[in-house]
């Protein structure tokens, strides 16, 4: 990575504007390049102008200077940045399903994936747009890019909810909670209970030391971290704040060389026979994009739940020609 860390953000809806927000206030990125999907009318060009101006305005509050630059619809112009977020969506066609973005979130991709590809960008790219897992499959699929370069934010932020929900349920600090989501970040997604533990100790011991603290409703608390978004969707037309943060923590792992495990959507290369797909596992997350898998010895229910998630991105993925 140079010393100017740079990063392309394309979509600067509720989501892509929390994340430019989040890479400035973190002190994450050095200088910021704004895509927007012009829908053909001038105010996709007053609203990029108005982001700019606004996050702009918030320099005067951050720790140090970035540089923020509209790029309108020239994608080309984020082929020499570090990381390329895609936070291209309409969460409007995703109130009841993330699947309801499908066929919005794919076309829009389609205008800009070839051009980052013939323009060369060799950074890396973390994808937010829903469906996630096809997203991601389809930029690289459709833009030859290498997939270890190209991450889905994926069961990341599903993770975050599940450790939140155990925390509470618990009363253990959730930083000090080991809990994973896998498989889609959507209805199929899975918790990985087999691996849940608490400052190390495995939960199936605890279960045995401390049954008042640790025997727990497995199935609602599983269904309250898989419902976590359509909790704030309900109240407020979409999610923004915990997504872009995980997108920016994602960004963090590449610029800084992190080496940090993260779940996120990667390429299935034979995992439980599974391949040419992205899915979520936990993966070291490092400048290079994704550098190891590592993956779980997951029980046989867990391995039905993250076949069963394949097949749902499969089929939306058919759906879509991919
Ligand atoms: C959520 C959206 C980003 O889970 O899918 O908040």
């Amino acid at each position: 990575m140079g010393t100017c860390v740079s990063v392309g953000i394309i979509g600067l809806g509720h989501v892509g504007a929390h994340v430019a927000n989040s890479l400035m206030l973190q002190g994450i990125a050095d200088e910021l390049l704004l895509c927007d999907i012009a829908s053909g009318d001038e105010d996709n060009s007053r609203k990029l102008a108005a982001e700019v101006q606004d996050l702009s305005d918030s320099l005067a509050f951050c720790s140090h200077n970035v540089r923020i630059e509209s790029c309108g619809e020239d994608y080309a112009a984020l082929a020499s940045c570090d990381v390329v977020v895609n936070a291209a969506g309409k969460v409007r066609l995703a109130a009841q399903d993330r699947d309801g973005e499908l066929f919005y979130t794919t076309d829009t991709a389609r205008r800009f994936i070839p051009v980052l590809a013939r323009a060369g960008f060799s950074g890396v790219w973390v994808t937010v747009a829903n469906p996630c897992d096809v997203v991601a499959t389809q930029i690289w699929k459709l833009g030859g890019f290498d997939p270890r370069r190209v991450i889905g934010t994926g069961t990341q932020l599903d993770s975050a909810r599940f450790r939140h929900v155990l925390s509470r349920e618990t009363g253990i600090d959730q930083h000090s909670v080991g809990a994973y989501m896998l498989g889609e970040h959507g209805a199929t997604q899975f918790a990985c209970w087999s691996q849940v533990n608490f400052g190390g100790k495995p939960l199936a011991e605890l279960e045995r030391e401390e049954p008042a603290r640790f025997s727990l409703d497995r199935p609602a608390l599983e269904d309250a971290a898989r419902r976590g978004g359509y909790v704030a969707m309900a109240g407020k037309m979409c999610t923004e704040y915990a997504v872009a943060n995980a997108a920016a923590r994602l960004v963090r792992a590449v610029v800084s060389n992190e080496h940090a495990v993260l779940a996120c959507s990667t390429l299935m290369d034979g995992v439980y026979g599974e391949e040419g797909l992205f899915c979520s596992v936990p993966c070291v997350v490092g400048g290079s994009g994704v550098e190891a898998l590592m993956v779980p010895d997951l029980t046989g229910p867990e391995q039905a739940a993250f076949h069963a998630s394949c097949a749902h991105i499969r089929e939306n993925l058919g759906r879509v020609g991919l």
